[in-house]
């Protein structure tokens, strides 16, 4: 299978395309001229259809054993590892990734796939000892029913098999809305898992904007046709859809932004440390809900860490992201439009560092080193702010894109409280060679995922990856802990007294001297 050329990509409803829709291009941002498909943009009536096939096909799909569910997501695994460079391909086309990290997004579906495959023979539930004789006590795992899951587009196929994949494997249907600027690779996802042999109406692909995705989660809510939201995204987004979630008393699964601090330690590998800053902050044009927010250096070792920092980003390759570079474009104009915005956080006493330039890399405003044309496509120019402060709007703002900032600190608990105090709690790096600091930043930071000697992203695919505060709900996806988002559990008693017990009534009475002590001084 070849994915090149232009086609037209639609909303998938019941295994069928639908035609109707508003006509958009998906631009290469590496390449404006090549018109990576054309996609018929749907409005909230079809999202809702969607859930209607969706709750028509997902009892049957429940009464298929787990493990034979399990064989299916197998399937998929392995139709996506035949894929894989096709589609990392495809993903480099439509959002700019630098291709090394494509194949590892897409590795990332193949591994959540070859997770969950056994999940279908576990999906454990308890026996459970019962307070009284001839009862016994059970929990059994339930599929919550219809999932309805929306995505950005930075990580537009890994992030989504994470709900895909253990959503499926529970028994329940989908919805998926992925990012209207990434309807190519919404269509190539929703094919090679319909390919994996899902009956129809068990996954549907919704092809929309925010606005439509929201109005038809709403009115399907209404109408009870979903039981549970997922939504990687901006936080405003997250409260906006959790807020509508809880008027239906559904709790979403909200993995939102990030404002994630790496505090060098003055013990720290200063090497690895800027290695680490270098990836984390400017990887992916640092369009990552884990990219790094701030880099938290202790004073004494801050001239020296931001002469290599700044030294190792002005070096970097940045281009044509089938090139080898550290990052390619922004993933669409819009992200380059408030990427600008972000650049105005920036204030008199910060030392702007990087680049040859500040903003759009062009032929007026190059970049040293470029790697290919930047006038053809979407390309920002690095940037490090130094001595940005608690009181600063870009310390507390989380910017997607690739800018950082430097903070600097003098004792730990000021270290934490930079690492904390802007709200949000994804993720959080800490640089050291002692243990005692791993261990009390450990303690206090709010993230939900530390990283000790190792950059703010690049989780691996069976971790809990979720977040605090402003970051989420408190929902964790993948590995074990993402069952809770896709089941209930039940709890079953079964009496075989042949005569009715009364749990605390029926008390067994219990024999033993309370007054007795030990006779030993
Ligand atoms: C995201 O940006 O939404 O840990 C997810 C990482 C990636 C996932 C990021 N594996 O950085």
């Amino acid at each position: 299978m070849s994915i090149t050329g232009t086609r037209t990509v639609s909303s998938i409803v019941a295994g069928e395309p639908r035609e109707d829709g508003r006509r958009i291009e998906s631009r290469n941002p590496a390449n404006l001229d090549e018109v990576v498909c054309e996609a018929l943009l749907a409005d909230a009536s079809t999202f809702v259809d969607a859930c209607r096939a969706a709750r028509e096909a997902q009892p049957g799909w429940a009464a298929v054993p787990a493990p034979v569910r399990g064989r299916v997501i197998a399937q998929i695994g392995r139709l996506v590892e035949e894929n894989k460079e096709p589609l990392a391909r495809l993903v480099t086309r439509e959002v700019g990734k630098p291709y090394p990290e494509a194949l590892g997004e897409v590795q990332e579906i193949i591994d959540t796939c070859d997770f969950f495959l056994s999940e279908g023979r576990r999906l454990y539930g308890m026996t459970v000892p019962s307070e009284m004789p001839d009862k016994q006590l059970f929990t059994f795992r339930n599929p919550v029913g219809v999932a309805a899951i929306v995505t950005a587009g930075n990580f537009p196929v890994a992030v989504p098999s994470w709900y895909l994949v253990p959503a499926l494997l529970c028994g329940n249907a989908v919805v998926w809305k992925p990012a209207e600027y990434t309807p190519a690779l919404g269509d190539a996802m929703a094919s090679l898992f319909l390919a994996g042999g899902l009956p129809e109406g068990v996954l549907n692909l919704v092809q929309c904007d925010g606005p439509a995705a929201y109005d038809g989660i709403e009115e399907a809510l209404e109408e009870g046709l979903v039981d549970k939201v997922g939504l990687t995204g901006s936080s405003a987004v997250g409260a906006k859809l959790g807020e509508l979630c809880g008027r239906y008393l559904q709790s979403p699964c909200l993995e939102l932004g990030g404002k994630n601090p790496l505090v060098v330690m003055p013990d720290a590998e200063l090497d690895l440390a800027v290695e680490g800053a270098l990836f984390s902050g400017f990887g992916t044009a640092g369009q990552r809900c884990t990219s790094l927010g701030t880099v938290i250096v202790q004073e004494s070792v801050h001239d020296e860490f931001m002469r290599r920092f700044t030294r190792a980003v002005e070096d970097a390759p940045i281009g044509d992201p089938f090139e080898e570079v550290l990052y390619g474009p922004m993933i669409h104009e819009r992200f380059h439009e408030r990427f600008l915005d972000w650049l105005e956080l920036i204030r008199d006493h910060h030392r702007v560092s990087g680049s040859s330039g500040i903003g759009r890399i062009t032929s007026e405003n190059p970049r040293a080193g470029f790697v290919g044309d930047p006038e053809i496509g979407i390309y920002d120019h690095p940037t490090i702010v130094d001595g940005v402060t608690a009181a600063d709007e870009i310390y507390r703002t989380e910017t997607f894109g690739p800018i950082v900032g430097v903070a600097s600190f003098g004792d730990f608990d000021e270290a934490i409280e930079l690492a904390n105090g802007h709200g949000y709690g994804l993720s959080a790096a800490i640089y050291t060679s002692d243990a005692g600091p791993a261990f009390r930043f450990r303690e206090r930071v709010s993230a939900g995922m530390l990283s000790v000697n190792n950059s703010t992203s690049g989780a691996e695919a069976h971790l809990p990856f979720g977040g605090n505060g402003r970051s989420g709900n408190g929902s964790r996806q993948s590995g074990v802990w993402v069952l809770d988002q896709f089941t209930r559990w039940q709890s079953v008693n079964w009496d075989y007294a042949g005569k009715l017990q009364k749990a605390q009534m029926d008390v067994a009475e219990l024999t033993g001297n309370h007054g007795f002590r030990l006779a030993w001084d």
